[in-house]
């Protein structure tokens, strides 16, 4: 079954490509090579610093290959020193200009920290410590999302590194629901109860790092994983994914070359037991801090 170009309810196609590269260069040609094979949904963030190079590959991609600014899934993300109702918006616009857009898919509180508002995206004070804004909350922040999709140009907003117990008030409080939330998600962290609740309340469950941020060991080495991909005659990245897929998760994976791109688009299900073997495994671990302080890894300085 040829799972990849499945859409949800709000017309996300599931399998997303993420732009957190280090380098200019690095960013285009990633993201013309994803666009090229086949990916139509593309996750970028203020806080990468690369939303320019996103935006000018996307334009150059989307006339190259003919395709219309409808067909592709265009996410970004507020940063933490933006939560400030008044600074929401302008954020929003700002991030608009550098991808070369007029509307937004998908706008993401990228964590639910307040850090002290201003131009440092990584406010800290004489001890190194970071320093967060104490003024604001994030039903705060979450009302200025709102009239973002009241304006008509953000389709949907929704949430990232948010645990359940945070999302529940939230979710409750909303005047708009978030449509989506992104958390890290593979097999050594499923997040079952945080699916659990999404589901029930037709929430997108966007997984990052299903790869586990393709760090080794971990699940991409794993020999449960090694074993099926052997058997089902697919890469232990291409398992990985479907595995993602299959439980009703959205994904986000970022491939840096046009064989990498074309292999981790070239997604097709699990045998049910192979599927269940992978659920079945026990090993736990988070690879990405970013929910404990809100600062996240695998950020280039001055990238
Ligand atoms: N909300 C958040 O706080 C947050 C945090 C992190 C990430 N994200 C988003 O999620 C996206 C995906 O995260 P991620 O990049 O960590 O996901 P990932 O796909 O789990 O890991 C990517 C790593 O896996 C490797 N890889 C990719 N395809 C592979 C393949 N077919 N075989 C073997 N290794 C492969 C890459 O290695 P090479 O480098 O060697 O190519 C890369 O280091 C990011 O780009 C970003 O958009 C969000």
């Amino acid at each position: 079954m040829e799972m990849k170009a499945t859409n949800n309810s709000i017309g996300m196609p599931l399998l997303g490509f993420g732009t957190l590269i280090i380098g200019a260069a690095e960013t285009i040609s990633a993201t013309r090579d994803a666009l090229e094979a086949g990916f139509r949904h593309f996750d970028s963030a203020e806080r990468y610093r690369n939303e320019s190079e996103v935006g000018e590959a996307l334009q150059a991609g989307l006339a190259a290959g003919g395709i219309a600014r409808k067909d592709i899934f265009v996410t970004t993300k507020l940063w933490n020193t933006n939560h400030r109702p008044e600074r929401v918006e302008p954020a929003f616009e700002a991030s608009l200009n550098r991808l070369q857009l007029n509307y937004l898919d998908l706008y993401l509180i990228h964590t639910p920290y307040a850090f002290q508002p201003g131009d440092e995206q990584d406010p800290r004070d004489e001890n190194g410590n970071v320093i967060y804004d104490r003024e604001v909350t994030l039903l705060d922040t979450w009302r200025a999302m709102e009239n973002l999709v009241d304006s008509g140009r953000c389709r949907a907003i929704g949430l990232s590194d948010i645990s359940l117990k945070e999302l529940v008030p939230l979710y409750e409080s909303a005047r708009i629901k978030p449509a989506v939330v992104q958390v890290e998600a593979h097999p050594y962290l499923p997040e079952t109860e945080l699916l659990e609740f999404c589901k029930e309340k037709g929430i997108v469950f966007l997984a990052f790092a299903p790869l586990g941020h393709g760090m080794r060991p971990g699940p991409l080495e794993d020999p449960v994983v090694l074993d099926i991909a052997e058997r089902v005659e697919k890469t232990p990245a291409q398992v990985l994914l479907a595995w993602a897929l299959q439980r009703g998760t959205a994904l986000l994976t970022t491939p840096k070359s046009p064989a990498r791109a074309r292999e981790n688009f070239d997604i097709s299900s699990l045998p049910e037991d192979a599927f269940n073997e992978i659920s079945r495994i026990q090993t736990r671990q988070r690879f990405n801090q970013v929910v404990k302080t809100g600062v996240p890894g695998f950020i280039a300085k001055g990238n």
